[in-house]
């Protein structure tokens, strides 16, 4: 690189030892690893602004960064070297909370946790939920429009946004940052920027928003004998909770023992083995008495002969032993090495037979495969997974999660289905993606990307080849 150009990174505080940068250059599933050109960590969006502008200059091409937790690649640099990853870990200040507005505004580099925590200080609630809260960041769930156990009651990251301020590809900053509840003056420019997975610019701030702070959460652990009895359960508990139900998570057995094992310390909440689970939880502030309506709805579902044994959470901390069992079928998983996650969607009321008509493709034709059907049944995304089996080489091993993959889809496909509800596409997805994908959404998504990032420098080779 031109010695001048080089120069400008280090007047901002680029890191440019090979060791620092190894945090940058992959990312927590470690499946893919990269190398940074240079890693910049400005502080402020004028900041971010002057090093796209450069860029954009230079013809250089950038990949922002959050905390690491992206699950397709989206984030991480290319191997040729080429790429600026900008990192806006220190852009991470709350800029307001406005309690009676119901909404905060926080810097992308605001570790998730920490905005729950912040809301939590005003008695508000922020509701996306998801596994790696204590890493992830806020720039990092707007981009990938993040889901998580909460979407059933509050919608995805998409839904939860009232303003964006963002970096464009050529450096100039749009200012979208509005509090509004309504606003209906042209196209929402905002809803380009989530899940665009940075390609059309970098965010660097967000007005959330936020929710009244449940004074009441509660948590029931239920064993079901099959996913059609976990499905009807669900039209059932969103019936009889008055809408109060916030999650709703499956769970097969051998996904409870995989964690069981994994993380030490935990207990299996119920006496006997069930071939699914149920997580669920409802919550709300005010007088309502949501632990009545519970039990009620339990009583109701042990007449149907919907559930088989189940147990509420007493106190908080067995609601989070609950959901750390959750939780660490993801460590578990990790704990195998490189495996397939996905992360598809089907119509909720067609989820119990994909389930069937995929475990036994994958029997048919991977027989030796863990395969592994978990997650938000509440709103028809299901992560199934596969564990190759042991003491295949690694070329073995992805060749045979690419054919699971494949099968997986293809019982998506039929069921009318999404073979990506909340990790997106990144560069892991994008074959499959584009593969099924109508030429005119396609062209349609092309025309903004050259629209917007006529140079093609953000995050090339995301999302499209
Ligand atoms: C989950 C993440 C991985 O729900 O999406 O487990
Ligand atoms: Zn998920």
């Amino acid at each position: 690189m031109l010695d001048e150009a080089m120069r400008f990174f280090d007047d901002h505080g680029a890191l440019t030892q090979p060791g620092d940068q190894e945090r940058y250059a992959t990312d927590w599933s470690r499946d893919l690893t990269g190398t940074a050109k240079v890693v910049v960590r400005p502080r402020t969006s004028a900041d971010v602004a002057a090093i796209v502008r450069h860029c954009a200059q230079q013809g250089l091409p950038v990949v922002p960064q959050g905390g690491h937790t992206g699950l397709v690649g989206g984030a991480t640099p290319s191997k040729d070297g080429t790429e600026v990853v900008i990192s806006l870990e220190r852009l991470n200040r709350v800029r307001e909370i406005d309690p009676l507005n119901f909404t905060m505004t926080v810097e992308a580099g605001c570790v998730l946790e920490a905005v729950q925590a912040a809301a939590a200080s005003a008695d508000c609630l922020f509701p996306l939920k998801i596994g790696a809260q204590g890493s992830c960041q806020i720039g990092g769930n707007i981009a990938s429009n993040a889901g998580g156990v909460n979407v059933v009651r509050y919608g995805m990251m998409r839904d939860l946004i009232l303003g964006l301020e963002v970096v464009m590809p050529d450096g100039q900053v749009w200012n979208g940052l509005k509090k509004l509840r309504k606003n209906n003056t042209g196209y929402d420019l905002k809803q380009l920027f989530l899940g665009s997975e940075g390609t059309l610019g970098i965010v660097t701030a967000a007005c959330l928003k936020l929710f009244p702070k449940p004074t009441q959460i509660e948590t029931a652990f239920l064993a079901v004998a099959s996913p059609t009895h976990a499905v009807t359960l669900f039209g059932r508990a969103r019936r009889d909770l008055a809408d109060l139900l916030s999650a709703f998570e499956i769970l097969p057995r051998h996904g409870i023992e995989l964690s069981l094992a994994a993380v030490p310390g935990q207990r299996d909440p119920l006496a006997t083995a069930s071939p699914y689970y149920v997580l669920m939880e409802a919550s709300a502030s005010g007088l309502v008495d949501v632990r009545a309506l519970v039990e009620r709805f339990l009583e109701g579902a042990i007449e149907e002969d919907l559930i088989t044994d189940g147990t509420l959470a007493a106190t908080s901390a067995q609601s989070a032993a609950f959901w750390q069992i959750r939780e660490g079928i993801i460590e578990a998983q990790a704990q195998h090495g490189r495996h397939l996650r996905t992360d598809v969607s089907i119509p909720i009321s067609r989820v119990a037979r994909f389930l069937d008509d995929t475990h036994a493709a994958l029997a048919r034709t991977e027989p030796n495969a863990v395969s592994l059907a978990y997650g938000h049944l509440g709103d028809g995304n299901i992560h199934f997974n596969v564990l190759p089996p042991a003491g295949l080489d690694e070329a073995d091993r992805v060749a045979m999660l690419y054919r699971c993959e494949a099968t997986i889809f293809a019982e998506v496909d039929a069921a009318e289905g999404s073979i990506s509800a909340e990790h997106g596409i990144g560069s892991v997805k994008r074959r499959a993606f584009l593969a099924r994908t109508p030429a005119m959404d396609i062209d349609l998504m092309r025309r903004i990307k050259s629209a917007i990032d006529p140079g093609g420098t953000m995050s090339p080779r995301r999302i499209f080849e």
